[in-house]
């Protein structure tokens, strides 16, 4: 349910080789996303554990999109192939516990790329923001 003037909370996890820098080139660029998106920095796509997704669900996201470098182009050769099978796994888990598969999403971004960062951010918040709030793992013991 939607409310009225509700920004999604959203957590980004950027690879530092290519979406890292991406999003600094949209940055660079002045091209404008969300400033309801968090980023956060990982060495490498496959850094991000899906327990990190489900830890940032519960303490209160709306959405968590997960950007990495193209497959093939990955510094580590081979991290965001691991990240690609690990998310389809939790895509499917995602829909046993009940969370909308569109809250999650993942995306290859280069480092030149940076309009398509902020096309990506921008359509992911639009679609987060019309399924509102994310209430179905939300931790109370994270509530201030
Ligand atoms: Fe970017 Fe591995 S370094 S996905």
């Amino acid at each position: 349910m939607q409310v009225e003037g509700y920004r999604p909370l959203i957590v980004a996890f950027c690879c530092n080789w290519c979406s890292y820098a991406g999003a600094d080139l949209a940055g660079n660029n002045r091209l404008s996303y969300p400033a309801d998106v968090k980023i956060i920095r990982v060495p490498c796509s496959c850094r991000v554990n899906p327990m990190f997704i489900l830890r940032a669900f519960q303490r209160g996201a709306d959405g968590v999109i997960l950007c990495g470098c193209h497959p093939g182009d990955c510094h580590y050769t081979t991290g965001n192939f691991y990240t690609r099978r690990r998310m389809a796994l939790l895509f499917s888990m995602l829909d046993y516990l009940g969370i909308e598969r569109e809250r999650t999403r993942v995306e290859w971004v280069s480092a030149a790329e940076g309009a398509k960062f902020a096309a990506t951010m921008n359509d992911f918040a639009r679609k987060v923001a019309e399924l509102g709030e994310n209430k179905r793992l939300e931790d109370l013991r994270c509530k201030q």
